[in-house]
């Protein structure tokens, strides 16, 4: 069979209004910055360069999570394919979905049809990896949301349902960057999403010896140290602003007590910075930090419990040998 061209199985909504997400993205920019305890919104690491340091990242021989997650994935994704039967997949935050392919893989070589629902803010990054999706998979149609995942996932009950069922994947222990508060209000979203039957699976870092979590966020080659430095950078062609990477350091350490990586810039020596396109001056002393990152480390029998306390029941849990890092597949009810 001729399959259909890359073009025809393509399609790309974009679900934002250009000029909601600026604004609502510079308020809450400056309120970070003029606040005692300063904070940096962490979806500013990700400009063209920072989602290039971040896929370096994941190269790294300290960053440990990409890798086990990507060995759990291809032990175990035949399993979960048939305990789902055939679904859409939907995935929060798609990167350049290179986990997906083991999925993929896995209800392919099950002979089911194949339909994909990338969400992600970066069009660009959106269109470059479906194209090179559609070209390695010829029965596989995408329809993908350029989107923050709060306005896809209100607007997917809208999108015509292809298949009998959606799973929803969010890997990359992604929902570890969200703190408490954040996460309820996005596995409420993801359940509402979604129907009686539907899936989510979910990747989750668990907690283990400090020493090898703070390496993973403390690497030897300094990239996560550029990475988090980087989101200065992007603030100065941004808004125009007059940052001085060498006035800050980075800082990494795992906050045993919460569970949680922190991460900082810490400033080097007194000085202001202006950014002109905000009209917005602001001082720094010697010794401050901006919080930029929390990265929360998790109990996978917890995780489980929360989820089905918030309707999602567990129907398998999946880990590696040394129980680094977990996978859940759950189920609405
Ligand atoms: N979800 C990833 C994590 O929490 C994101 C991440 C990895 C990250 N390394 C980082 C974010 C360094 C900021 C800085 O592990």
């Amino acid at each position: 069979m001729v399959s259909k061209t890359v073009d025809s199985r393509l399609e790309i909504k974009h679900l934002l209004p250009e000029n909601t997400l600026k604004q609502d993205e510079e308020s809450e920019l400056i309120a970070g910055l003029i606040q005692k305890e300063k904070t940096i919104p962490c979806h500013y690491f990700y400009d063209e360069i920072g989602s290039q340091l971040f896929e370096q990242i994941c190269e790294l021989p300290e960053y440990y999570p990409t890798r086990i997650e990507a060995s759990i994935l291809e032990k175990y994704a035949p399993q979960i394919a048939q305990l789902t039967e055939i679904c859409e997949l939907i995935e929060l935050g798609s990167g350049s979905s290179t986990k997906t392919r083991i999925i993929l893989n896995s209800y392919q070589n099950l002979g089911y049809p194949l339909h994909y629902l990338p969400i992600d803010v970066s069009d660009s990054m959106l269109f470059e990896s479906a194209k090179s999706l559609l070209l390695d998979y010829p029965n596989l149609t995408i329809d993908a949301l350029a989107s923050t995942y709060e306005v896809a996932l209100e607007k997917l009950t809208t999108i015509p349902q292809l298949l009998s069922r959606r799973m929803i994947i969010f890997l990359g222990s992604t929902l570890g960057n969200f703190n408490q508060l954040q996460c309820d209000r996005l596995i409420k979203e993801i359940k509402e999403s979604l129907t009686p039957g539907d899936y989510f699976l979910l990747g989750i870092d668990l907690q283990k010896p400090r020493d090898i979590l703070n390496a993973a966020y403390n690497d030897g080659q300094g990239i996560t140290a550029k990475f988090n430095l980087n989101i200065l950078s992007h603030l100065n062609w941004r808004f125009q602003g007059n940052f001085d990477l060498n006035n800050f350091e980075h800082l990494a350490f795992y906050n045993e007590k919460e569970n949680q990586i922190e991460m900082y810039l810490k400033c080097k020596k007194a000085h202001s910075v202006r950014l002109e396109k905000l009209d917005l001056a602001v001082n720094f002393s010697e010794g401050e930090t901006i919080h930029t990152e929390i990265s929360r480390k998790f109990n996978l029998e917890k995780m489980s419990a929360y989820l089905t306390k918030m309707g999602l029941k567990t129907v398998q849990t999946f880990t590696d040998t040394q129980q680094y890092f977990g996978l859940i597949l759950s189920q609405i009810n």
